[in-house]
C-alpha cells in the first residue's frame, strides 16, 4: 500500500486523490469505509506507547479512523493547510475551534453578520462559559478599539449568510496577527474552490461540510482545518466533547468533494445569470449576489474570490407576504434550509436560519421580513429562471 505524493497537484487532482491508498492490481479504487469503532493494538507496548502520546495508530474512531482520514487529508490539500479534522456537523467545528482558542476569562471579536446557529453559539452560550463576545460589522470597523489584553480571537465568516456581505480576508488576517489574535473563519459559502483563507494567515478554517463540500444533501458533517498545531487542539476538542464524524459519513464526503470543483463552477455561472434576471425584476427591491456590479463589495470579491459562488438572495419590495408568496410558488426550487448542493432551494432566513433573532439583531444582519435565500443547484438555469419568473409574476 503506498500513499501519493501530493505536494505539486492542483485542485481537481488533489480533491480525487488525496488520501487516498493506492493497494495495487485487484486493489479497491474507492475509498473503503472502516466501519469499525475500535483498532487493536500490536501488544502492550503499542499500547503504552500510544498512552505516552508516542504511537499515531488508530485506536477508536471518535479519535481517528482511516476513512476520517482519507476526507481530512483531501480538505488539508484544498486549503492548503497543515492538518484538518472532520466532524459530525458544521456547528461541531466551529464549536472546536472556537474552544481550541478560547478558555474561561478570554475575549472575542466576531462580526454580527454570521450563519443564525453561530450567532446564536456565540450570542448564547460562550458568555455562560465566561467568554465575552464583542460583536462589530464584516467590515471590521471599529474592532481594534475593542481589543484588549484578555481578547483571544478574532471570528469571521465571508460571504455572509444570508445577505452576501464580504470580509476582507487579508485585512482581518492582518488584524489579528498585530493583536496576536487567533484568527477564524468560515469558509462555507465560498468553499476553498473559490477562496483559500489561510494562504493570506488565518489561522484556522471552519466548514459545515453539510454544503458544498458533501454536496448531495444527504450528510451533516463538518471540518476544521489549519496548521497542525491549531487542529491538534481542535481534534482535542472533538475527542473531550464528542463531535466526530462516522465512517459512513466521511465515505459520502469524500465522495462529494471529487466533484466539488466542477459543481461549484457551473453553480456560480447559473448563479451570476439568476442575479441578473432577478435584478431586472419588477417585484424584486434588491438582490445580493457578489458578482454583480451593484454589490456594494464586488470589487473585494473579484480581488478575493476566483467567482462568486452559488448563494444568493434577493429582497421583495412588498416584503415578507410577497416573499412568501414567491416561496410558496416555486415549483423547481425546492423550499428546503441548507444550500450548496445539486438541488436548488429556497428559503425565508426569518423562518430559518434567522429564527430566535430580534428586529433589531436582523437589521444588523442585513436580514429583513421579505429576504428570500436562494442557493443554487445544477438544474439548468433556464429552467431555474423560468421558475422564479413564473413564481415572481404570480406573487
Ligand atoms: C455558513 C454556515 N456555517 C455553518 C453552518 C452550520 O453547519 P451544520 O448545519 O453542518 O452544523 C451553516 C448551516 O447552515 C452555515 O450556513
Amino acid at each position: 500500500m503506498k500513499r501519493q505524493k501530493k505536494d505539486s497537484w492542483a485542485d481537481s487532482t488533489l480533491a480525487i486523490h488525496a488520501g487516498e491508498s493506492k493497494h495495487g492490481v485487484g486493489g479497491p479504487v474507492a475509498a473503503s469505509i472502516v466501519r469499525s469503532s475500535t483498532f487493536t493494538f500490536s501488544d502492550t507496548a503499542e499500547m503504552k506507547r500510544w498512552a505516552e502520546g508516542r504511537s499515531s495508530a488508530y485506536i477508536y474512531t471518535r479519535y481517528g479512523n482511516p476513512t476520517l482520514t482519507v476526507a481530512e487529508e483531501k480538505l488539508a490539500g484544498l486549503e492548503h493547510g497543515e492538518a484538518a479534522v472532520v466532524t459530525s456537523s458544521g456547528m461541531a467545528a466551529i464549536s472546536s475551534a472556537l474552544l481550541a482558542a478560547l478558555q474561561a476569562g478570554d475575549e472575542l471579536i466576531a462580526t454580527r453578520q454570521l450563519y443564525g446557529g453561530t450567532y446564536r453559539l456565540l450570542r448564547d452560550i460562550l458568555p455562560r462559559m465566561g467568554i465575552r463576545v464583542h460583536f462589530v460589522d464584516s467590515d471590521l470597523a471599529g474592532a481594534e478599539r475593542l481589543i484588549g489584553p484578555k481578547t483571544r480571537a478574532l471570528y469571521v465568516e465571508t460571504p455572509t449568510n444570508p445577505t452576501l456581505q464580504l470580509v476582507d480576508l487579508r485585512a482581518a488576517a492582518a488584524l489579528a496577527r498585530r493583536h496576536r489574535l487567533v484568527s477564524i473563519v468560515d469558509n462555507t459559502f465560498a468553499s476553498p474552490v473559490l477562496q483559500k483563507p489561510l494562504t493570506v494567515g488565518f489561522d484556522m478554517v471552519v466548514h459545515s461540510a453539510t454544503k458544498a463540500l458533501a454536496g448531495h444533501s444527504d450528510l451533516i458533517g463538518g471540518a476544521v482545518v489549519g496548521s497542525r498545531q491549531w487542529v491538534d487542539q481542535a481534534r482535542k476538542m472533538v475527542i473531550y466533547l464528542g463531535g466526530c464524524m462516522d465512517p459512513e459519513g466521511a465515505f459520502l464526503l469524500i465522495r462529494g468533494i471529487k466533484t466539488v470543483e466542477l459543481r461549484v463552477a457551473r453553480q456560480c455561472r447559473t448563479a451570476l445569470a439568476v442575479a441578473r434576471f432577478l435584478e431586472g425584476h419588477r417585484k424584486v427591491a434588491r438582490v445580493h449576489y457578489p458578482g454583480l456590479p451593484s454589490h456594494p463589495q464586488h470589487r473585494l470579491a473579484r480581488r478575493q474570490m476566483s467567482d462568486y459562488g452559488s448563494m444568493l438572495s434577493f429582497d421583495m419590495k412588498e416584503g415578507l407576504g410577497a416573499a412568501r408568496r414567491v416561496c410558496d410558488r416555486v415549483r423547481l426550487f425546492l423550499l428546503a434550509a441548507s444550500l450548496g448542493a445539486v438541488e436548488s432551494l429556497v428559503v425565508l432566513p426569518i423562518f430559518t436560519s434567522h429564527y430566535k433573532m430580534s428586529h433589531a439583531e436582523l437589521r444588523a444582519a442585513g436580514v429583513s421580513p421579505g429576504t428570500v435565500r436562494v442557493s443554487i443547484g445544477l438544474e439548468d438555469p433556464r429552467d431555474l429562471i423560468a421558475d422564479l419568473k413564473q413564481a415572481l409574476d404570480g406573487s
